[in-house]
């Protein structure tokens, strides 16, 4: 029913780059994850799946810290990057998100020239000495978000003078410039035609050698086409994890049998 070749020719290393552990998230009363245990493969693109308001932005959004920015939202649990406990006091959410890059549903380029886009996070956190080599990121940046051969004659003209499926990638290599290990992307096709979708995942395909990618998608195809893991939640469970091609033929759960085949969600 799913067409899902890369799954079955995926190489995945079992470097664990995020371990989340009993994640509980509450918006006041409202309980919106629960009890969520999860990991996260390096070299791997995981999709996050599920009907409408089962909580995936939410858990995507416990992985940098981006809850911390909603007054009401309380996470609870343990979540570890690279062993380390990202809510520990000592972490900086800033150099987090540095680290763990986030792409959104509609593309929000800065109201700035295309360079600038891509220079802005290297600038603030020091990663370039000077201009030649902020040149170097911003080309370098560029080439990863596959966009450098279309953009490379008007660096200085604004990035939201870009198309839809432009713009997108122009986030994603604004996130690549900080040298991030992660990218966390929410929905990032859907505001994208069909071909700007495609380049997009075309993309994601070839980040995944250098960055672990979690996508948040409402498309079972995309998640099928893009991910090697695949997370089904439900009413804020994380009903069933497990290699994408399993999950899209052979699910454990009724739950997610019942949402693949299209009887709920
Ligand atoms: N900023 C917020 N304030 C209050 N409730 C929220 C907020 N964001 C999400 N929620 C609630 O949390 C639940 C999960 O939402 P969300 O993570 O956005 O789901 P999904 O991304 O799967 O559609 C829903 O019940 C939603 O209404
Ligand atoms: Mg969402």
């Amino acid at each position: 029913m799913y067409d899902t070749p890369k799954a079955e020719t995926a190489v995945t290393s079992n470097e664990i780059k995020f371990s989340a552990n009993n994640v509980d998230v509450y918006y006041g009363d409202t309980h919106a994850i629960k009890n969520v245990d999860v990991q996260i493969e390096a070299n791997t693109v995981t999709a996050f799946i599920g009907p409408s308001g089962c909580g995936k932005s939410t858990f995507l959004r416990c992985l940098n810290r981006m809850n911390d920015t909603i007054d009401i939202c309380r996470v609870e649990g343990d979540i570890r990057l690279d062993g380390e406990d990202i809510y520990d006091k000592k972490v900086d959410p800033v150099q987090l998100r540095a680290k763990v890059g986030m792409v959104f549903q509609k593309p929000n380029p800065f109201p700035k020239s295309i360079y600038d886009n891509i220079a802005y996070g290297p600038r603030i956190h020091g990663l370039a000495k000077n201009k030649a080599d902020l040149d170097v990121i911003v080309e370098k940046s560029l080439r990863r978000g596959a966009i450098w051969d279309e953009v490379k004659d008007r660096l200085h003209a604004p990035g939201t003078g870009l198309s839809g499926g432009q713009q997108q990638r122009l986030c994603i290599a604004r996130a690549v410039a900080t040298e991030p290990e992660v990218l966390l992307m929410d929905e990032p096709c859907s505001a994208l035609d069909p071909i700007a979708t495609a380049q997009v995942e075309e993309l994601i395909d070839e980040l995944r050698s250098q960055y672990s990618v979690v996508i948040v998608t409402h498309s079972m195809q995309q998640a099928a086409r893009v991910s090697q893991k695949t997370a089904f939640f439900h009413l804020g469970n994380l009903v069933e994890f497990g290699d994408t091609s399993k999950i899209f033929t052979n699910p454990e759960d009724p739950r997610t049998e019942s949402y693949i085949t299209g009887r709920i969600g």
